[in-house]
């Protein structure tokens, strides 16, 4: 074989596994029965967006719920929501603040005490108001130290106080959501980027671990859903409701990396094929437009 028939054939199989695994990634064949993992669900961030999704989709599918939130009022009318829906569901509402000092997770450790929890979804996250230098960020020193406490630390943390039951027991699920800002460099978003890229190789890296101990793992790394966080209001074929979104990543919850959505997962591939010097100039243009965009409102508002 010539040194060209080499270099052609090496490429093509390259293609072709990226294409099986891209494939793979949407059809997710392995499906697992998740009430097999335990009697509660444990969803941090579950009052709003995805994780209220998660909350009320897991109670749908017979798990009891803790909803641990900020805003006690809301995390009460989540778990009344919850229990007119499915009135055999045993709801506990636990009202955290994740970007306080480590304490919380002493109280978390003493509320969730004895309890048999078989799945844990790490949603809690928080974002940039809107697409900013780092250096230009306002309240730098806080802004910083909120974000890494409330991605970052209630991610580690809690992953600690729960894996070693499941590993005991041989069985549970943990899903952390990353994004797939954390996949790459998102200039404008880069303390969040770097937040959630902690998520997606913690998670992978637990994931290889403990995956022969009966405990999956998942970084679960979306594109848009509708939300709060992500300003999207109206449900697109790019931007599915949270609702949608939480039904599809629950189907692929034997993948220990998934988008969770089959257009995020066209969006990834597409993006994992750039040169990072393209996306990079790519993502800067794109959210430099969001950023003028937001500033303006902002001007207009005052
Ligand atoms: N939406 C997207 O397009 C998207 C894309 C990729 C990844 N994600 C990730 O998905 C996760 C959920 O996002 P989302 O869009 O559903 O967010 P969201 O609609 O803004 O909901 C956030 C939830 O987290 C709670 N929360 C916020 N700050 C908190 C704090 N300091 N302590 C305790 N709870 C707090 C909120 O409770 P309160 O109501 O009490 O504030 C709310 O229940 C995040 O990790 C985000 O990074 C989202």
């Amino acid at each position: 074989m010539s040194f060209l028939e080499t270099f052609g054939a090496l490429t093509l199989i390259y293609i072709l596994v990226r294409l099986a695994t891209f494939i793979y990634q949407i059809l997710c064949p392995l499906r697992v029965d998740i009430k097999k993992f335990g009697e509660w669900a444990l969803i941090t961030g579950s009052t709003d967006g995805i994780g209220k999704a998660y909350a009320i989709e897991l109670a749908k599918r017979d798990f009891n719920v803790i909803l641990i939130s900020r805003t006690k009022e809301k995390l009460e009318q989540v778990a009344k929501e919850i229990q007119t829906k499915y009135s055999n569901t045993q709801v506990k509402i636990i009202s955290i603040d994740f970007t306080k000092d480590n304490s919380i997770y002493s109280r978390i450790r003493e509320e969730i005490h004895g309890i048999d929890i078989g799945v844990l979804i790490n949603n809690v996250g928080i974002s940039y108001e809107y697409p900013e230098s780092f250096d230009k960020v306002e309240e730098n020193e806080k802004f910083l130290n909120n974000m890494i406490r409330c991605n970052v630390d209630s991610v580690a943390n809690l992953t600690q106080i729960i894996l070693p039951d499941m590993i005991k027991k041989r069985r549970g699920l943990i899903v952390n959501i990353s994004s797939i800002s954390g996949r790459r460099p998102t200039p404008l978003l880069g303390l969040y980027s770097g937040t959630k890229g902690f998520i997606d190789l913690f998670s992978r890296s637990l994931a290889a671990e403990c995956i022969s101990r009966g405990v999956y793992i998942q970084s679960l790394c979306p594109g848009y859903v509708v939300s709060k966080l992500s300003g999207i209001r109206k449900a697109s074929l790019i931007a599915p409701t949270p609702e949608k979104f939480v039904v599809s990543a629950l189907d692929r919850i034997t993948l220990p990396f998934t988008t969770g959505y089959w257009t995020h997962e066209i969006q990834e591939f597409i993006q994992s094929l750039l040169p990072e010097f393209l996306s990079n100039k790519i993502a800067m243009h794109v959210l430099s437009g969001v950023r003028a965009k937001a500033l303006k409102k902002r001007n207009k508002g005052q």
